[in-house]
This record gives structure tokens, sequence and C-alpha cells, in this order.
């Protein structure tokens, strides 16, 4: 907890820094973390099963209640991991977006709120993290995901974790202008500590499945960030739209393998494959499911290099660097008999991290992996860290006060 501590310590000072003498100190403080998915890649928007788990890296906001001026509210907030960097919104006039996407998050979340009916009261926030940022691993969920909730503490919003997400969601959707799914929110909002969660996402309904004690999550991050994420993601979304068209469902998710085969006469072949992709790793979700829970190495292994191969082949979301770094550790793990665990990249893809999950003994294994036979020969050295899988978003204040405060 040393970590988070940290934080803490971090947003107050930034609060202070930025609030100064207008402000008094903070006392109210909010965490959301950001997640690795483990399996169902580029499924959510599809409404079909993922498999996510927060892990232990998150956005922490200070929050306190804003004064009103000349009857104008306004939340003013401060980014202390982007310089400091201060964003003010006045609360009673349309909310226009921003050429920051921090900003626009926190506009977006702020918009979405009042559109559903809330009033949104005005407030003073200071938030950080560390949560790698454009690694995949979702820190603009956990940063829209925890401003949400703290703003929704702050203004008395009765909201389910689950319409938080939402909420954060469409922030990213109509501010930022990626047309993401609802897993990472979802993630952020639900984690369950030493476990991942198994969430339709066409119902919305979700469930911690317990992943087996003898497992360890390492995640290795290539550092190769690719320009265009946005368009290119957007790209896969809509070709999934026009597939899903071609073949009469509502979405992807309502085709089976063999109605895929047997409609693909007249299909481009480029929807062709990304529709393979999404039928084939909806149907690894739940077996990955199971062998997670019960520490079967040898399933993960290979639902996870399937995983892979689809990504690569048929959804084309990979980079050279992500498959050298899944290729070096894959080798390391099935060096022996039984392999030792699975790796795949994960996230949207076009650089970022890959994920391995591997028997706890095997980590170091994954480690030396990364560090001494794939950075060997990488132009950018990837670096590799375990993480353990947490609780989603919730009041981490230290010395709760007993009751709410009243207006
Ligand atoms: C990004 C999006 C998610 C999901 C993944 C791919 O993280 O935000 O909604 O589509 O990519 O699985």
């Amino acid at each position: 907890m040393i970590r988070r501590e940290r934080l803490i310590a971090r947003a107050r000072q930034g609060y202070r820094l930025a609030f100064g003498t207008q402000g008094e100190s903070p006392r109210r403080f909010f965490a959301a973390p950001g997640r690795v998915n483990l399996i169902g890649e580029h499924v959510d928007y599809n409404e079909g099963f993922v498999l996510p788990c927060a892990i232990n890296r998150e956005t922490v906001v200070a929050i306190q209640a804003g004064p009103e001026v000349g009857g104008q509210g306004y939340i003013e907030a401060v980014a202390i991991d982007f310089g400091q960097n201060r964003d003010k919104i006045a609360l009673y006039e349309p909310i226009a977006r921003s050429d920051s996407s921090w900003q626009n998050l926190l506009r977006g979340v702020v918009v979405a709120l009042q559109k559903r009916g809330h009033e949104v009261l005005p407030a003073r926030l200071a938030i950080t993290g560390d949560v790698p940022i454009g690694a995949g691993l979702s820190s603009s969920a956990s940063f829209a995901v925890v401003v949400a909730l703290a703003l929704a503490y702050l203004s008395r919003i009765q909201v389910s974790k689950a319409e938080l997400a939402l909420v954060a969601q469409e922030a990213e959707n109509d501010f930022l202008g990626t047309k993401c799914g609802i897993m990472d929110q979802m993630a952020s909002a639900l984690g369950a500590s030493d476990a991942a969660l198994l969430l339709d996402c066409r119902s919305g309904q979700s469930m911690p499945i317990a992943v087996s004690s003898e497992l360890a999550l390492v995640v290795a991050d290539t550092g190769i960030r690719r320009e265009l994420v946005t368009s290119a993601f957007n790209e896969r979304r809509a070709q999934c739209e026009a597939a899903a068209k071609h073949f009469n469902v509502r979405a992807l998710r309502d085709l089976s393998a063999r109605a895929l085969e047997a409609g693909r006469r007249d299909l481009d072949a480029t929807l062709y494959k990304r529709a393979r992709h999404v039928v084939s790793e909806i149907a690894r979700v739940e077996p990955t499911a199971v062998a997670l829970n019960q520490g079967d190495t040898a399933a993960i292994a290979r639902l996870f290099a399937e995983s892979h191969t689809s990504l690569r082949e048929d959804y084309e979301v990979t980079v050279p660097e992500v498959d050298r770094l899944v290729g070096t550790i894959g080798a390391a793990l099935s060096a022996g008999d039984t392999p030792l665990g699975g790796v795949r990249m994960t996230g949207a893809g076009f650089g970022g991290c890959v994920v391995a999950v591997v028997r706890k003994s095997a980590a170091d294994l994954v480690l030396e992996a990364v560090h001494d036979t794939y950075n060997a020969d990488a132009d950018t050295p990837a670096s590799a860290a375990i993480y353990s899988m947490v609780g989603g978003a919730s009041d981490i204040s230290p010395q709760r006060p007993s009751s709410l405060p009243t207006s």
C-alpha cells in the first residue's frame, strides 16, 4: 500500500499547489485501477464476452467542493502528471471539447452525468496516477471512472459502479472520439481481487472468476506506441459492423462459426478475417476462464497462442515487436514438457503490452526472457513487471468521516 499512500500524498500536494490559499486541504480521495485483458480481445464492441482483470496501478483523485461565483459554478481540475495542467469548466453553460485528452475525458464525464439528468456540483479535483499511459493498460478508462466516481460522490448522485463505467465510456466515445467498447471501464469499476471479471458486453452482467493462487500475472511493455491508433481502432469496429450487416445479425456475437463459413461468399476477404477473429475469440473466453480457475497452464498456453495468432493474422493489430516479444516469452515457457503458462498481446494492439499468465515459479523466467533475450536485440527496450489483480474503483480516503457531509 506504500504505492497508494504515495499517490494520495501526491494528489494532496498537487491540490494544495493548484488551489492553495483558496482551497482547503482535500479530505476525500478516490481511486480506479487500470486493467489487463486476459482474453476476449476486440470482442466487447461486438457484444461478446471478455475476461479482463483490474491491476494494482491506478488513477487517484483528491476532491473537495468548489465555490460558486456570481451564480456560476465551476469544475476546476489539475492533472498533476501533465505538468500541473489545469482546466476550468463552467457548469451552467454548454461544455465544449478541448484539444487536450485529459480535459476531454473530464469534460465528457461531466456532460455524460448531466445528460442523465444529474446535477453536477462545483468541485475542485487534483488527479494523479501510476497507470502507464498509452501502453494498453487503460489509463484513460481509469481516469474517467475515478473522475465519475468522485464527482458522483461529491454531487450526491446515486449511481451503480456499472453506470459509472457507462458514463466513462460515453466520455471517451463522445469527447475523445474513440469508439471503444465497455470492457476497460467495467474492469476498472468492478474488478475483484485475485480474480478476473467475466463480462457479458451485451447484457452488462459480470461475474468474478477466481484465478488459481498458483498463477502469476506478468505484463511486458514493448514501449512501442503507434500513431493513429484511434483511427485504426475505429476502422476495425466499422469493419465488424459491416460484417454483421452482411450476415444480417445484430452483432458478430450472434454469428456461429458454421454460419460464418456458410455465408462467406460475396463477403470481402478482409471483413471475413475480421469476423473470423471475433467469432473464434469469443469461443476462447469461457475455456480460458475455466483454465485460469483451475491453474491449467497447458490450456492457457494453447488458448493464448490461438488468440495471439488470430489477432496477428486475422485482426492485424499486432506489430513486429509485440510478435517477437510474445515469441520470446512463449519459447521460454514451453521449453519443458508441459507449458508453464501462456502469453499474448493485450489491449487494442498497435504496440503496447503483452500479458503472460504463468506458474508462480515461472514468473522470473518471463522477466529474464524480456530483459536478457528480447532486450539483447531490441532498439526500444521492453520493461516487465509482475502485477496483482485488485478490486475496482473505490473511496480510499484516509480516516473516513463517519457520515456524509451535509451541504
Ligand atoms: C481498447 C478498447 C476496449 C477494447 C480493447 C480491445 O482497450 O478501449 O473497449 O475494444 O481495446 O479488446
